[in-house]
């Protein structure tokens, strides 16, 4: 018996409702502040207003020539005098998408944002921003897009007016993903925000990361669930394959400014589960011919950059007393990893045994718990393997995380 798992772009069809996180079947109590505020004039007295290309905004991950996002769980981050930071949202806005956004090291504070509007995002009573000790200012402020679809126009950045915003250098490395919904993190509680890509390259905590993720694409450049194109081009793009892309690029995105970017130390791929099904072109040996070619892309593109091919689960069924773990293109990965093994930049990582049946949720696609297990044993690998360090020491990466059981005796 073969379960197939439907890693579809429902993005597009999905309305912008409030969805519900589960639990176990119960629901998740959310805390989604409202920070709407009257927009501020240019000239107010009280504000200091910043244009979205100020040099000290460092965006993370893809963002385009007009300040939009794009991909998985993109980022903005600035430090910033004074006790209040306001962003106003430009009109290519999701409306109503949900943003995470934080003060230094305090924990993530949701917000939803509305096209066109200002948002008071920090204020004297928002955490970390009073009691802070002198040795650890200047503020951070970041901030990501927790969906994989969704995205924000950045259209102005306000301080208050006697403060001043200080650009934040850079992390030395920088890994990027390359993947579809399992990286970014689709049917997690926070989606992308919860993700592996997300809970990799933000669990590091020294390490910049970009996640070009998205649900539904395959790695060879086929329609796959309605992703015109697939990652062997896409990836080589700005913008992703969601239907808000097509509405502003059309068929003509702007191609990613590389050499503009800080370039990726380590790429993780994890593609193909979207290939391996026959709903979609169907055809083993052009997936493997694109992988050769998707590789030698990357290695064009980041010559000392280390690629690292991940092993696929492809789900798990259920056949008489017990569980297995499901298979795609075994042979095909491996193979491209001995087609390079010789040049020493590729590395094959098995992800087998990490995931069990219950870390996938029912809609397909790994539980929080199932992330955050595939997230641990990357990072043991590439610490162990390339020597990056462990570098989050206390600020909180996975957000509302905290299950436990206040009884000793039950
Ligand atoms: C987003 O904000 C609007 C009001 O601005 C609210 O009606 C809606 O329920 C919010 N969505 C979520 C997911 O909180
Ligand atoms: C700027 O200030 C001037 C004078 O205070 C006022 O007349 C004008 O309307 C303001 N402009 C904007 C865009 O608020
Ligand atoms: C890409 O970025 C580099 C470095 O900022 C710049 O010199 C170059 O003109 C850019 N290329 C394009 C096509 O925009
Ligand atoms: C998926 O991968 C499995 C294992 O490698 C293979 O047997 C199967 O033919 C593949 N299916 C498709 C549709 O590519």
């Amino acid at each position: 018996m073969k379960i197939f798992s439907s890693l579809c772009a429902l993005g597009p069809l999905l309305p912008l409702a409030a969805s519900t996180i589960l639990q176990n079947g119960q629901v998740r109590q959310t805390n989604f502040l409202n920070t709407k505020t009257a927009s501020i004039s240019s000239n107010s007295s009280a504000w200091k207003t910043y244009a979205p290309n100020a040099p000290e905004l460092s965006y993370k991950g893809r963002w385009d020539s007009k300040h939009v996002s794009w991909w998985a769980a993109p980022g903005l981050k600035f430090g910033f005098e004074g006790q209040d930071v306001a962003i106003t949202f430009g009109e290519h806005t999701t409306p109503g998408v949900l943003i995470a956004y934080r003060v230094s090291g305090m924990d993530w504070q949701m917000t939803n944002v509305t096209v066109g509007a200002t948002h008071h995002l920090i204020s004297a009573s928002t955490p970390g921003v009073s009691g802070a000790q002198s040795w650890q200012l200047p503020f951070t402020f970041e901030l990501r897009v927790t969906n994989w679809a969704y995205g924000v126009q950045i259209s102005a950045v306000h301080l208050s007016s006697s403060s001043k915003l200080i650009k934040i250098p850079n992390f030395a490395k920088k890994i990027e993903f390359i993947g579809d919904s399992l990286t970014s993190g689709m049917y997690a509680t926070y989606e992308a925000f919860s993700g592996f890509g997300y809970n990799i390259g933000a669990g590091f905590g020294n390490v910049e990361f970009s996640i070009t993720a998205y649900p539904g694409i395959c790695l060879h450049d086929a329609d796959c669930w309605g992703n015109p194109r697939g990652q062997t081009y896409q990836w080589l793009q700005t913008s992703d394959t969601s239907w808000r892309a097509s509405q502003l690029y059309g068929k003509d995105p702007e191609p990613w400014n590389f050499s503009k970017d800080q370039p990726a130390d380590i790429v993780l791929i994890n593609l193909g589960t979207n290939d391996n099904n026959t709903a979609n072109y169907n055809d083993p040996a052009a997936y493997y011919t694109s992988y050769i070619k998707l590789v030698s892309s990357i290695h064009e593109t980041y010559p000392d950059a280390q690629i690292i091919l991940m092993s696929l689960w492809n789900g798990f069924y259920g056949l008489g007393n017990s569980y297995y773990q499901s298979a795609a293109f075994v042979n095909e990965i491996q193979n491209v990893y001995k087609h390079f093994e010789k040049e020493g930049y590729v590395h094959y990582f098995d992800s087998t045994g990490i995931l069990q049946h219950n870390d996938i949720g029912p809609q397909w696609h790994p539980t929080d718990v199932g992330h955050i297990k595939v997230a641990s044993h990357v990072m043991q690998y590439i610490k162990m393997k390339f020597g990056w360090t462990l570098g989050a020491t206390g600020p909180e990466v996975q957000h509302e995380t905290l299950y436990w059981n206040d009884e000793q005796g039950y």
